[in-house]
């Protein structure tokens, strides 16, 4: 097996709180293979963005550990990460807020190149051409600045920055949720090819299913900064395994006559994360639950190969959820 670019094992992050402390990220692992797509989803709060934000190490972890790309980054000094920086990008949701809006967009392109490449000036504006070329933009927005290209364009100026030095893995953090539909698709696509001529593994966070579904090779369902369920894209939206992805899915989903999913709404709110509810943090919204759910932690349990969740009910076969009473 290829080893994996990025492996996260055990990853916890506390945000201190005037009463307490704020259980962002909850015991987290997983590992993304060179020219994945691992897809995070879960509901606002689940901590998908602290996620993204430890892994590329522009927060520290409360506890766990984090390798990228074979090396041990969970406490690496601002000086260590720095030349690794080239190779671990991340692009955010907010393209105004993420680019300099006095620089134009060739020296928002050249910029990555002058921190990482020994390129001289000439060598820097022909990759910054070629760099706008890749992400489609027209050679005209070049002398432009931000305020003049639309969100789609300005998002792939952050993509194109992203992948000035060749990263090994892109965390995109909901990189579309702001851009309008049709242009949503645009960017997708682009992603898709990139990584395609590169093999660049990605982390692709958002909590709308659909993209994700579209994007991801495999996929993780966060609640509460836990881990609920994780498997390959395809298992998982055609067969469920815990409570809350099922719930969620048939909540958020249009019906699929191939997957006889019961449909259920989601019911109550997420707990805080300031009190962590005591064994599975979803037993308090959980249509089956028992009472040994709020007594331990559920472990991760296999469902069929690459598929795991973590349900008391898993074992035994009981998870999946009835058709409520009175649904057609
Ligand atoms: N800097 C911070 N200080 C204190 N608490 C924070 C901070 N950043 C995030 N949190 C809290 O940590 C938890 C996880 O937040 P996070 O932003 O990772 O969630 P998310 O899944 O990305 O949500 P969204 O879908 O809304 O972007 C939330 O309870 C949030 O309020
Ligand atoms: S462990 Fe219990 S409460 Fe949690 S999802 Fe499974 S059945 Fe529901
Ligand atoms: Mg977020």
């Amino acid at each position: 097996m290829t080893a994996p670019v990025l492996s996260v094992r055990n990853l916890v992050h506390r945000f201190p709180a005037t009463n307490g402390a704020v259980h962002a990220v909850n015991d987290v692992s997983f590992d993304i293979a060179p020219g994945e797509t691992l897809g995070l989803v879960g509901e606002s709060g689940s901590g998908k963005s602290t996620i993204g934000l430890l892994v590329t190490r522009l927060l520290s972890p409360t506890g766990g550990s984090i390798a990228f790309d074979g090396e041990d980054i969970t406490r690496a000094s601002a000086a260590t990460l720095r030349p690794l920086r080239a190779r671990l990008q991340i692009v955010f949701q907010d393209p105004w807020g993420a680019l300099n809006p006095r620089m134009t967009i060739g020296r928002l392109l050249e910029e990555p190149l002058l921190l990482h490449a020994r390129q001289n000036a000439a060598e820097r504006t022909a990759e910054a051409r070629r760099l706008a070329d890749r992400v489609r933009l027209p050679e005209a927005a070049l002398a432009r600045y931000p305020h003049e290209l639309s969100g789609g364009q300005l998002q792939r100026v952050s993509i194109a920055r992203a992948i000035a030095n060749r990263p090994k893995l892109v965390v995109l953090d909901e990189p579309t949720s702001s851009l309008d539909l049709s242009v949503r698709a645009g960017i997708l696509q682009l992603l898709d090819e990139l990584q395609r001529e590169t093999g660049i593994a990605m982390l692709f966070i958002s909590h709308d299913l659909e993209t994700v579904r579209l994007v991801s090779h495999r996929v993780i369902v966060l609640y509460l900064g836990r881990i609920a369920e994780q498997a390959a894209a395809a298992q998982l939206f055609a067969s469920p395994a815990h409570p809350y992805t099922q719930t969620l899915l048939s909540a958020h989903l249009p019906p699929d006559p191939a997957v006889p999913l019961a449909r259920h709404e989601v019911v109550g709110e997420i707990p805080s994360p300031l009190r962590l509810p005591p064994g599975c943090f979803f037993a308090g919204r959980c249509p089956i639950a028992l009472p040994a759910c709020t007594q331990a932690t559920p472990a991760m349990l296999a469902v069929e190969p690459g598929h795991h969740a973590a349900c008391l009910r898993i074992a035994d076969g009981s998870n999946l959820l009835a058709q409520p009473e009175g649904t057609p």
